[in-house]
């Protein structure tokens, strides 16, 4: 198909692909995504960095050829560069390598393997395997490769286009976005940060401390001054690079705002009461709150707001002695997060409604403390909150809030 390559620097391209119609990776995506693809012309070889989920490499082969047609130079890829190798950033390379059947491979050893399980076919491609330290030259441009395992998967490296400053981080720094502009500055900084955030929250969140080791080599390699442009492979390109290791850095250590995030679900409303009455006793202390009603609020979302939450309040009525289901499932999603890996525990406070026995705020309390929250306070009301109860729910919100 037409398409347009966009050049970022001299002999550099972006030749992605822009999912718009996309509405789930890694959870709910808003507007799509983007799977980035890049070609560095070289003065003598030409290198094609990752490539695109499976059944959309029309888009990419035809901003590939335009990139080659603007440079004036015969369609032809010496050097394919598979820096990760989940199906979004390999799963068009079958086609790239029958298509361009001398080119190289050049990925870690654990991608070497993990490409011929995903891609039998692969078994007899040429494979470069590479390290930290190896160097590409294209002639006139270098590739520097570092070694970036399990972030976020054991076969992940990042490449570095050492004359540019451009690195290409894969998922790192990525955020599930579909705009026309490929550039952060060129959009809302707020949507692009909030991006990111979500897909920290859901991806990286666990690897914090990877995150941490991470820069502290990048530091020790003397790279960090080095890197002009991160080019990850979702969503905008970073121009400030350091706008969003500083992110990154935060949010590996816990850093947290004065906010609280209340997630609940409701059955007849009276959960619901107790989640709007501690919502107030919250901003009645000017701390920022969000509310998230789990009927119709998607978790992917709802984590995004308590990776930077110093309390998080959780409120379920009960059925069956426990929570609802709903909660279960954010319980269970939260216990593979680790929100304490980044050394930071966060404040819970548990409430709901029963009928008798009840069952939901203890079973959500021991839930809590095992995911590595500090449970503040667990309470539920009988039935139907009356006005004192929910004189309560004002009292410890605002009792948490002024902690
Ligand atoms: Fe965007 Fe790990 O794939």
């Amino acid at each position: 198909m037409k398409a347009n390559a966009k050049k970022l620097a001299d002999g550099v391209y972006w030749t992605g692909v822009l999912d718009w119609d996309i509405r789930s990776y890694h959870g709910y995506t808003l507007g799509g995504t983007t799977y980035n693809v890049y070609l560095v012309f070289g003065e003598d070889k030409v290198a094609l960095i990752d490539n695109t989920y499976p059944g959309t490499s029309a888009q990419m082969l035809g901003r590939i050829e335009d990139a080659f047609k603007k440079e004036g130079r015969e369609l032809n890829i010496d050097v394919i560069i598979q820096n990760h190798i989940e199906r979004d950033h390999s799963g068009s390379l079958t086609e790239v390598v029958k298509k361009f059947p001398e080119a190289a491979i050049y990925c870690s050893d654990k991608a070497a393997s993990g490409l011929v399980e995903h891609y039998p076919v692969l078994k007899d491609s040429k494979m470069e395997i590479v390290k930290t330290g190896d160097t590409l030259d294209l002639g006139g441009k270098t590739i520097a490769f570092l070694e970036a395992p399990m972030l976020h998967w054991p076969d992940s490296m990042f490449s570095l286009l050492v004359e540019e400053g451009i690195l290409f981080s894969n998922d790192a720094f990525g955020q599930h976005l579909c705009f026309s502009q490929r550039y952060d500055n060129e959009v809302p900084e707020y949507v692009v940060m909030d991006a990111a955030q979500k897909f920290y929250a859901n991806l990286v969140t666990p690897l914090s401390p990877l995150v941490l080791r991470k820069f502290a080599e990048v530091k020790e390699l003397d790279l960090l001054d080095k890197i002009k442009v991160i080019a990850p492979s979702h969503g905008q390109i970073w121009t400030d690079p350091l706008k969003i290791i500083g992110a990154y850095s935060d949010w590996a250590t816990g850093k947290c705002k004065d906010k609280v995030t209340i997630v609940y679900d409701t059955m007849h409303y009276s959960t619901q009461k107790m989640a709007h009455a501690l919502a107030e006793g919250v901003m009645g202390q000017d701390v920022e709150v969000v509310t998230y009603f789990l009927h119709q609020d998607e978790r992917s979302e709802i984590v995004k707001d308590i990776l930077d939450s110093k309390a998080v309040f959780f409120g379920s009525p009960t059925i069956f002695n426990g929570p609802f289901p709903s909660l279960g499932d954010l319980m269970y999603y939260l216990s593979g997060l680790s929100f304490d890996r980044t050394g930071f525990k966060k404040l819970a406070v548990v409430f709901g409604s029963k009928g008798w026995g009840g069952g939901a705020s203890r079973k959500l309390s021991q839930d809590l403390s095992n995911c590595g929250f500090e449970v503040e306070e667990s309470f539920d009301v009988k039935y139907v909150p009356g006005e004192e109860d929910l004189d309560k729910c004002y009292e410890v919100g605002k009792t948490v809030a002024e902690k």
